[in-house]
């Protein structure tokens, strides 16, 4: 490890459990030159390392300040526990969907990334090559559990991390709700107890819905994103059989769980014999030198199924995702077998030629540098623009901007004011549908931030002065 990232993780971990406080200022780098016994190149490269990640900002003339980005996030909720015995969302997502669907709208509601970043000239040209070729039509090789080398491939990006995986650990799926959905079938029946966290991927609603699962929620943690203690609170109270989390990049917060939290979860689960469903899916969308790691990481006991795909690094129409199924693989198949079948061959053929020529590492690389930059464009124009009552989140990963909005504007009415004029925007109950005063948004970032995107933002931050000085 270089000697300016390990200050830079020093630092981080200062910030990080409030030591350094929020706008306070950093030693100068002269100073902090002297203290660490470093060079002033090596302090100027930790402190930019920290401010790509925006853990820290710069004042002009001035000096280095600890952003705000960690421990001033989304209410500092006491521990709310609610239980749901009937989840109704589906209506809500499904009316929400179709409204930001086309070409005229601004996409600051999609889930999806910027289509230019996506779908790689490489892997299309693969894919034409491969359809050139009548074998790879063939059915038999890609039924489940899946391309025997796409998931070989899979898998050794698991040893990558650490992780003892094997092909046959691997299911292959039509995208990343699939592989959720199967696994959360092959673990839970009617009635049995979940637990989500309180802001989440409505799939998660959806699914707990057609289950007839008991919903209970877990708030998010201030500072830290995940609650251990009200996680050890609850999973001691509720016979809880199966938890379904997304602990790095988070959608739509944003935030990474440290990995001292991840193990310490990790730790409960094994305690207390609870499957994990691990919902991965911007994995690789982390702006720092390392990937976080996933929960499949700190599982003794096969307990966490990890969900992921490629729809947030090369593509959403591709539909391939894939579970780390571990004991689950045989159930996850017969249930695929009475489903979609299989996953379309010709594409999964594409990825293994795609993987295995090291393109998607390269492509990887190109997109995160693209996230990175779009996103703090953004993020630095809404800083400027709205008003002091509402606060953007910024997070070193992925490409959603959460933003909480003043106590009195509804992100119902301002998303619904925002699609009349062809706006898109993703209000906080499509997440939380226990939440009092739903009050936030996501917005999309991964685009480059135009003159027409900049006006459809001045649009927005209008709108919500507007609700903000009339009640
Ligand atoms: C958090 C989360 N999980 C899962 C999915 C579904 O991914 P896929 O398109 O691979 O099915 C999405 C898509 O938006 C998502 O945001």
């Amino acid at each position: 490890m270089y000697k300016s990232e390990k200050l830079a993780n020093q630092l981080k971990l200062l910030i990080e459990n409030g030591s350094l406080k929020p706008h306070e200022k950093l030693p100068s780098l002269r100073v902090q030159a002297q203290i660490s016994g470093l060079s002033l190149l090596t302090v100027m490269n930790a402190y930019q390392e920290l401010e790509a990640q925006a853990l820290i900002y710069s004042k002009e003339k001035s000096g280095y300040y600890v952003s705000n980005a960690i421990s001033e996030q989304p209410d500092a909720r006491p521990m709310v526990i609610s239980l749901n015995s009937k989840i109704e969302i589906n209506s809500l997502i499904f009316k929400y969907l179709k409204s930001i669907q086309g070409h005229q709208i601004i996409p600051f509601g999609s889930a999806f990334p910027n289509s230019e970043l996506m779908y790689s000239k490489k892997l299309i040209q693969i894919m034409g090559q491969i359809t050139r070729n009548k074998k790879s039509y063939d059915l038999s090789d890609n039924l489940p559990p899946g391309n025997f080398q796409l998931r070989k491939l899979i898998a050794q990006r698991y040893c990558m991390q650490g992780i003892a995986a094997d092909p046959d650990d691997i299911v292959i799926t039509s995208g990343c709700l699939d592989a959720l959905n199967l696994s959360l079938q092959s673990i839970a029946k009617a009635g049995d107890y979940i637990l989500l966290q309180q802001n989440i991927f409505y799939g998660a609603w959806q699914a707990a819905e057609r289950l007839g699962l008991k919903v209970i929620t877990i708030p998010e943690h201030p500072q830290y994103g995940f609650d251990l203690e009200a996680f050890e609170h609850i999973i001691k109270t509720y016979p809880i059989k199966v938890c379904w989390l997304m602990l790095n990049s988070h959608n739509p917060i944003g935030f990474t769980v440290s990995e001292n939290i991840k193990a310490k979860i990790a730790e409960l689960l094994h305690q207390h014999d609870i499957y994990l469903i691990e919902d991965d899916v911007y994995e690789e969308l982390y702006f720092g030198k390392t990937k976080p790691l996933s929960m499949k990481f700190y599982d003794q006991k096969n307990l966490v199924l990890h969900c992921s795909s490629f729809s947030k690094t090369l593509g959403a129409s591709f539909r391939v995702g894939w579970v780390f199924a571990g004991k689950f693989s045989q159930h996850i198949q017969h249930l695929q077998l009475m489903s979609t079948i299989s996953v379309n061959s010709i594409l999964q053929n594409a990825l293994v030629e795609f993987i295995s020529h090291h393109h998607y590492e390269k492509h990887l690389r190109t997109l995160r540098k693209h996230l990175q930059q779009n996103k703090l464009q953004f993020f630095k124009y809404l800083e400027h623009k709205l008003p002091p009552t509402c606060t953007p989140y910024f997070y070193p990963s992925g490409y959603f901007i959460w933003m909480k909005l003043p106590e009195n504007v509804d992100s119902m009415t301002v998303y619904q004011e925002m699609i009349e004029q062809n706006i898109g925007v993703s209000p906080s109950p499509l997440f939380n549908i226990t939440a009092h005063k739903p009050h936030y948004l996501r917005l999309n970032s991964s685009f480059e931030l135009s003159e027409t995107l900049k006006q459809a933002l001045d649009t927005l931050i209008t709108c919500i002065e507007k609700h903000q000085n009339s009640s």
